[in-house]
């Protein structure tokens, strides 16, 4: 698949960020050598800016969709503080367990609630009281529509939904007529956004492109 940004720079730019903790670099080693699809971790970048975002906006809630191997939720438990809490979502039993056993290793294991299943249905358990502060999209892309207006009403005003992949390593150019339902999904979803008086937002073109997305 394309990058968008050349491997060189954005091996710079990591380079030139805050750096992971051990546990966070151990997580990317272990999934790279036993999942075929590690290139789906956030990677050290966008865990730093992740990290920065939930240090900056004093998260104390965030809710993550796609934990996979856990390393977006760990980064970010790591910035909230004592009584911080990230609730994550994974569908895939297999991929639960593995984040699991890395949460547990953490000092920061008891700010992560990992909920396995459809992340909808998680959503949809979710009391409204206390707000989310923070929101983090990163499951099938196909329901980024509906992760957005589910989670939207659960977000304090001021409080950020942050969505990966929203450049689907440029495919996004297709436009409505992509060749996926991913691409497809993913550029309804960017329209949406953009039109959404609820909203502001900054489409970054960082890794494969983050949306951070600030409800009014
Ligand atoms: C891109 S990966 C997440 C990577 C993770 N945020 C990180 O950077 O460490 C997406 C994950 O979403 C999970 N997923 C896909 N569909 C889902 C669903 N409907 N509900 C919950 N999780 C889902 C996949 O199994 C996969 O592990």
């Amino acid at each position: 698949m394309d990058t968008i940004v050349p491997p060189a720079i954005e091996e710079y730019c990591a380079a030139h960020s805050s750096a992971p903790s051990s546990l966070l670099e151990e997580v990317q080693a272990y999934t790279t050598r036993n999942f075929t699809d590690a290139q789906m971790l956030v990677g050290a970048l966008e865990a730093a800016f992740l990290q920065l975002l939930v240090r900056t906006t004093g998260a104390r809630r965030v809710l993550e969709i796609g934990t996979f191997t856990g390393y977006s939720a760990l980064a970010m438990a790591e910035a909230l503080p004592a009584d911080g809490q990230v609730i994550t979502c994974e569908i895939d039993v297999e991929r639960a367990e593995t984040a699991q056993s890395f949460f547990a290793r953490s000092p920061h294991a008891r700010k992560i609630s990992l909920r396995v299943g459809p992340a909808l249905a998680t959503l949809g358990s979710l009391a409204p009281q206390p707000p989310l502060d923070l929101v983090f999209l990163d499951a099938d892309k196909e329901s980024y529509l509906d992760y957005y207006e589910r989670s939207l009403p659960l977000l304090k005003p001021g409080g950020l939904i942050v969505a990966d992949n929203v450049l689907w390593y440029g495919r996004v150019l297709e436009g409505q007529g992509g060749a996926s339902e991913a691409t497809r999904a993913i550029v309804r979803f960017n329209d949406l956004v953009r039109r959404d008086r609820r909203v502001e937002c900054v489409m970054i073109p960082m890794r494969d492109g983050v949306s951070v997305i600030r409800k009014r």
